[in-house]
């Protein structure tokens, strides 16, 4: 017996046409028309490349409108949208598809929601740093509130493309370079995003992404082969996927990149074997944008008609703004090309997602009025707030800080006045000016404090710096990546500080002056002479909404940093990737020449993954192993030594000393953050189940191999208390 809906969608399909069936295929990204003759993106290229100033780009987009194409949504050539983030176009938008179209089935809206939508939170690898779980769902809950407010119905993140290679620019986009944590990390926001129920309006589809391995990109570099063993593949790479899969995702969408040679986008193995057939997904697929075309280019199909009939033939159902669906599939399945049960299986499925959204009983979840009242609450603005404070990472502390009211502080560096920057990289629903910069902050609290940029005109402003810090007791430096620095199509050969940024930091700590410097950047950055000079540094990151007040509650204590990186910060640029989980070598790096190393780096990074201090301190002891029926228990002794309360994320790794395959020299495999008064102490336990000290094998069978395994707990993946126990499976 069919259920309900079943039958609705049954009864709805048997009365489309063959171009409304693919109608409901096409996303289409509103286009900009303007006066210009070329498209946006030609025009985008003229002024990179220099054939347009970037006043005359500015120009002419102000003359900029969006095209929605409506007329062919009054034909039912299009399904969905991408990019409509106002409540009044989407409800404009939606009449046309109810109240026009023969069929009058609603549209679905996505949106990049990728950390805030009006109320900006910390970048996702800032929040990462949180390893909150708790606190990632309730910014995503109320990331889901802002964005449905404003008419929008999925979100296409959470992105949990474990990165391990601090080049690539989109480091900022996902939850650094552990698997658990990614895992961890889109379970939560896929939670929060969706609620409980897909048809309460303020629900919010994930569409996780991208799938897969788009975060081992050759070098770092965007867009770049991916050519991984199947068992990393499956042990680094998928689990984080199918994390959010086992949360409820309802959609995926597939990588730009290829997998070992197939692109992902039309890459059948991944999209049905996996996804489907192994892992049971119901949901749809969502390309990436224009990814079905560029099949074309990656090699694989003729031209775009071959391109549409291999990704359809591999499950992906809607096309992000190719218009190869639009174009080829009517013809590839007149000709008999394409089997039209395929197409029906995808718009079954786009169906079934709008009826569990409720949008047709209820095709307009919001309107202008609960837009205005929803977006940037105070309460917002407090959590944003909190998630900062809780993402920043105090990397070093020689007693300067927390900063004392009275003292007078120097402000230097021009990120430290553009509230703008704040928002970090994949932020379109933000306004910049909503963003509270540290200059802003500072003014707000009445602290005795003078500002100045630093560097003008390309140069170190030396006299006016001077004289800044003469009158002052502390120097606050504000130095980093501007947000357009990392994001999509922003890698990097080189991930250290600009010279003239290093110059200025130089000059201030040859002033004297006790320096603290804040970084805001949006990947790892190789620091290692500002970790040497300067007493204090607070790794920011691109904050978000709350970023100026969030830094002055750490500077001044009246938070306790907890944060601990989840990626490395390597010394150079040349030793990336550089991540802690690395599998053991026959020569591990030491001190004599023949031996894993660079000749010119230290064998250690500048700050090794999970690291990160607080003002108290914390004392280890005592760790015990246990072995229970089907898990190993740890406890370790945790103390508060000193004299704050503070929070310390407590870490667990595991390593599988001897095994047919070479292992991590350890892998992250249980976390967690306690509360503990000054002098306080207590027992922290950890239960980690056999099931993950297993691994695929040279057949891909996935085994667990008897024998002696070393775990190790401490507040850092370097600094740990170590205990061996034998297993028998
Ligand atoms: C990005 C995706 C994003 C999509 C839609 C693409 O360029 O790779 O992450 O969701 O654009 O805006």
């Amino acid at each position: 017996m069919m259920d309900v809906q079943t039958q609705k969608i049954e009864a709805l399909l048997a009365e489309m046409t063959l171009e409304e069936k693919i109608g409901q295929l096409q996303q289409c990204g509103p286009s900009l028309v303007g006066a210009f003759e070329v498209s946006f993106e030609e025009l985008l290229d003229m002024m990179f490349d220099g054939r347009i100033s970037q006043a005359e780009f500015g120009r002419l987009m102000s003359t900029a409108e969006q095209d929605f194409h409506e007329e062919d949504l009054r034909v039912g050539k299009i399904g969905s949208y991408n990019g409509v983030g106002d409540a009044l176009t989407a409800n404009r938008l939606q009449k046309i598809a109810v109240e026009e179209t023969r069929l009058g089935i609603p549209l679905l809206f996505g949106y990049d929601v990728i950390h805030g939508f009006r109320t900006v939170t910390p970048i996702p690898l800032a929040e990462s740093c949180a390893w909150d779980p708790a606190l990632w769902q309730r910014t995503a809950r109320m990331s889901a509130q802002e964005a449905t407010a404003a008419g929008v119905h999925m979100t296409f993140a959470p992105m949990v493309d474990v990165a391990k290679d601090a080049r690539w620019g989109r480091v900022s986009e996902g939850a650094g370079e552990d698997t658990l944590l990614n895992g961890d990390y889109g379970a939560a926001k896929v939670r929060g995003f969706q609620g409980d129920d897909l048809a309460q309006t303020d629900a919010l589809v994930a569409c996780l992404k991208h799938f897969a391995a788009y975060g081992a990109g050759e070098a770092g570099k965007d867009y770049n082969r991916v050519d991984l063993s199947l068992q990393r593949l499956w042990e680094e790479y998928l689990p984080a996927y199918k994390a959010c899969i086992d949360a409820g995702a309802q959609a995926v969408m597939p990588a730009f990149n290829d997998l070992n040679g197939v692109p992902c986008t039309v890459n059948d193995w991944l999209l049905r074997a996996v996804l489907r057939d192994e892992w049971g997904f119901e949901g749809i697929t969502v390309s990436d944008a224009n990814a079905i075309a560029e099949c074309v280019n990656h090699g694989v199909a003729a031209d775009r008609q071959a391109a549409a009939k291999q990704a359809l033939q591999a499950g992906v159902d809607i096309d992000m703004t190719s218009n190869a669906y639009s174009e080829n599939l009517q013809g590839l399945i007149e000709a008999g090309e394409v089997a039209e049960a395929l197409l029906d299986e995808a718009v079954q499925r786009i169906l079934k997602l709008k009826f569990e959204l409720g949008l047709f009983d209820q095709p307009y979840r919001t309107d202008a009025e609960k837009e205005k009242a929803t977006l940037v609450k105070p309460e917002y603005r407090a959590l944003a707030r909190e998630a900062a404070a809780k993402s920043m990472v105090l990397l070093k502390n020689e007693a300067v800080l927390p900063l004392q009211p009275q003292q007078k502080i120097a402000v230097i560096g021009g990120l430290a006045d553009d509230a703008g920057q704040m928002t970090g990289a994949w932020a379109i629903g933000a306004h910049g000016d909503e963003c509270v910069s540290l200059v802003q902050a500072m003014d707000a609290t009445g602290i005795d404090y003078v500002y100045h940029p630093g560097i003008v005109d390309g140069s170190v402003a030396s006299d006016a710096v001077n004289q800044a810090v003469d009158a002052a007791d502390m120097v606050i430096l504000a130095i980093g990546e501007q947000k357009e620095e990392s994001g999509e199509a922003a890698s990097k050969a080189d991930i250290s500080l600009p010279a003239i940024q290093l110059e200025l930091a130089e000059m201030l700590v040859r002033t004297g002056k006790p320096v603290v410097a804040v970084l805001f950047n949006g990947r790892p950055l190789a620091i290692p002479t500002l970790a040497e000079q300067v007493p204090a540094i607070l790794e920011a990151w691109h904050p978000g909404l709350e970023a100026g007040n969030a830094i002055l509650d750490l500077l001044y204590g009246r938070v306790n940093p907890s944060a601990k990186l989840t990626t490395t910060f390597p010394h150079t640029t040349g030793q990336c990737p550089l991540y802690y989980d690395h599998i053991a070598t026959g020569r591990p790096g030491g001190k004599s020449k023949f031996t894993s190393k660079y000749l010119d780096t230290p064998l250690e990074p500048v700050y090794p993954f999970g690291f990160g201090l607080s003002y108290t301190t914390f004392a280890y002891s005592d760790l015990r192993a246990e072995k229970r029926a089907d898990a190993v228990r740890l406890t370790v002794t945790l103390k508060n030594s000193g004299n704050r309360a503070g929070e310390e994320i407590v870490q667990c790794y595991v390593q599988d000393k001897v095994a047919k395959r070479a292992r991590p020299v350890k892998r992250l495999a249980a976390y967690r953050k306690v509360l503990l008064q000054p002098g306080e102490s207590i027992e922290v336990e950890f239960e980690v189940p056999f099931e993950k000290l297993g691994y695929y094998d040279q057949r891909m069978d996935f085994v667990l191999e008897s024998g002696e395994f070393a775990f190790f707990v401490g507040g850092n993946s370097r600094d740990n208390l170590a205990e061996t126990v034998d297993l028998m499976f």
